[in-house]
């Protein structure tokens, strides 16, 4: 199996980096292109291994997956470029730009009967801890199978109605930021408690990872692990209260919603 990945930047480099761990994969298999030679010579500097070129019809012909991850602007444009080269009647085209429907690459495609994934990764995937959702337009169930498998190697991928992106992208993409701006401030917490700055980023970062892992690993709802850790009258239930009298669970869930336009 073959996968292209047109527009190999932030989002495009770092999938690629991840399918090139995955243990499914090998890094031969992919290759990337780019808009210009000083990208690819700083992707080709990373992940030697990998094909490079600045031709997209090139990269495409022999492809049997096209993941397209240049901005969603660029997306009309790039398309019609490489549509001659596309075989689509036994090609799977994947698209991770933001805003765009699963029926608008159909019409960019010009094709009603093209396999087409949408698919939202978040920046984790970079250290292959992804979260990401993915629906699709005339897919069978192996290559459903095939792209939740692939993403699950790179993480945890989950497949959704496409009415549904809008509030994954809220959740996983958004929300990675909101975990950072708690870790931000936990972090100014402990050092206003007397930790030097990078080790109360440390205590927090671990943490948070503890916390999260716990969850996955036990399977039960945050409240039952919060009882773990909170005795009556302790100073754990004095600091949630004090958190909720702040608004915490409001502003997390205003937060979210305010991510949905
Ligand atoms: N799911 C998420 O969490 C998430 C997060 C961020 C972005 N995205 C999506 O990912 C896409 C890319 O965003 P990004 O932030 O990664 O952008 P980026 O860093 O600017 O990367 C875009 C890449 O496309 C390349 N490119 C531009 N025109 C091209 C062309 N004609 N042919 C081939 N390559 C071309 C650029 O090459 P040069 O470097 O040579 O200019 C660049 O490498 C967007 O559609 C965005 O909506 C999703």
């Amino acid at each position: 199996m073959r996968i292209a990945i047109i527009g190999a930047g932030n989002m495009g480099g770092a999938i690629a980096r991840a399918l090139a761990k995955c243990p499914s994969l090998k890094e031969a298999q992919i290759i990337c292109t780019t808009k210009s030679q000083s990208s690819l010579d700083r992707l080709r500097e990373r992940t030697p291994h990998m094909h490079f070129t600045l031709d997209n019809c090139a990269a495409v012909a022999s492809a049997d997956i096209v993941l397209l991850a240049v901005k969603p602007w660029l997306m009309q444009e790039v398309v019609e470029q490489i549509r001659p080269a596309l075989k689509l009647e036994q090609q799977i085209v994947i698209s991770v730009a933001a805003g765009i429907s699963l029926d608008d690459m159909a019409q960019m495609l010009h094709n009603d009967k093209a396999t087409i994934f949408r698919l939202i990764p978040n920046t984790a995937i970079e250290v292959m801890c992804s979260m990401t959702f993915f629906c699709s337009r005339n897919a069978t169930e192996e290559q459903k199978q095939l792209i939740m498998q692939i993403f699950n190697e790179a993480g945890c991928a989950m497949a959704v109605e496409e009415s549904k992106i809008e509030a994954g992208t809220a959740l996983a993409s958004c929300g990675i930021a909101f975990a950072m701006r708690y870790i931000r401030a936990a972090g100014e917490a402990g050092v206003e408690l007397g930790f030097r700055a990078a080790e109360a980023h440390k205590i927090v970062e671990y943490t948070v990872k503890g916390a999260a892992e716990l969850l996955l690993h036990n399977g039960n709802h945050p409240e039952a692990e919060i009882d773990k850790v909170t005795t009556a009258g302790g100073i754990t239930i004095k600091g949630l209260n004090e958190l909720e009298h702040a608004g915490f669970t409001s502003a997390i869930v205003r937060g979210h919603k305010a991510c949905i336009k």
